[in-house]
């Protein structure tokens, strides 16, 4: 199936809220237990998230990394505005911070000891400023993991994915959902975008039916 592209920011206020208040927690959670058995969680480090909407997962790892400082990067004012109002009710925010920047621009001085996105690059004009921002910010021997939904076959199959896993959301996040997968990059279109950005060395896999994962140590 041809890809459809996204608009590249979500941000309005009604779909950034939307967003922010769909049940996530079970992706999420998962997102966050593949990455800590390659992280030291009882040393300390620098994680950014780039891309990270509502902040749930620049959270969940801040829970998990006692002693690590995240950061998480979004281009929409009103899912950061989100993300801090839920970072506010943490307690956390000595290591927590939320940082508004559209990307390939970021203000980052310095590289980060693990990168980490979720499902940010299908909503990107050009995937390469994904994997340019990953090959720049990640520091030698860095942890990187990038997840996003793989593109189905056919409209048909896009449609029963809703049906299975959105069924008890609301329309407008069905009709985000479906639009994301329309949108998304198969796992044989990634593994091309990864030789050209010269990552090809992480691992490439699919650990369900509409996502596919990369993970590894930036080797430089
Ligand atoms: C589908 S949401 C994913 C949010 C979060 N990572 C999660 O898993 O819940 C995609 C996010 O990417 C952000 N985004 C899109 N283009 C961006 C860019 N060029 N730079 C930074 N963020 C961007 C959007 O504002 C949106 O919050």
């Amino acid at each position: 199936m041809q890809r459809v592209p996204e608009p590249e920011l979500m941000d309005a206020p009604a779909q950034a809220r939307a967003y922010a208040e769909a049940d996530f927690s079970e992706p999420n959670a998962l997102f966050v237990e593949r990455a800590l058995s390659h992280l030291d969680t009882t040393g300390s480090g620098r994680l950014l998230d780039l891309g990270c909407g509502p902040g749930d997962i620049c959270l969940r790892f801040a829970r998990s990394l006692p002693d690590w400082h995240i950061t998480g990067l979004d281009a929409g004012p009103n899912m950061l505005a989100l993300a801090n109002d839920a970072l506010k009710a943490t307690g956390l925010g000595a290591r927590v911070e939320f940082v508004l920047s559209q990307l390939p621009a970021h203000p980052f001085p310095h590289r980060f000891d693990a990168v980490v996105s979720n499902s940010l690059l299908h909503h990107l004009p050009d995937p390469m400023i994904l994997w340019e921002a990953v090959v720049e910010l990640a520091a030698p021997g860095a942890f990187v993991q990038i997840m996003d939904l793989h593109r189905p076959p056919d409209h048909g199959t896009a449609d029963a994915l809703v049906r299975e896993h959105a069924a008890g959301e609301p329309e407008i996040l069905r009709q985000d959902f479906y639009n994301s997968l329309l949108a998304a990059w198969t796992v044989e279109e990634v593994a091309e975008q990864l030789k050209q950005a010269g990552l090809d060395g992480l691992s490439l896999s699919r650990p369900s039916d509409r996502h596919w994962l990369l993970q590894g140590q930036v080797r430089r």
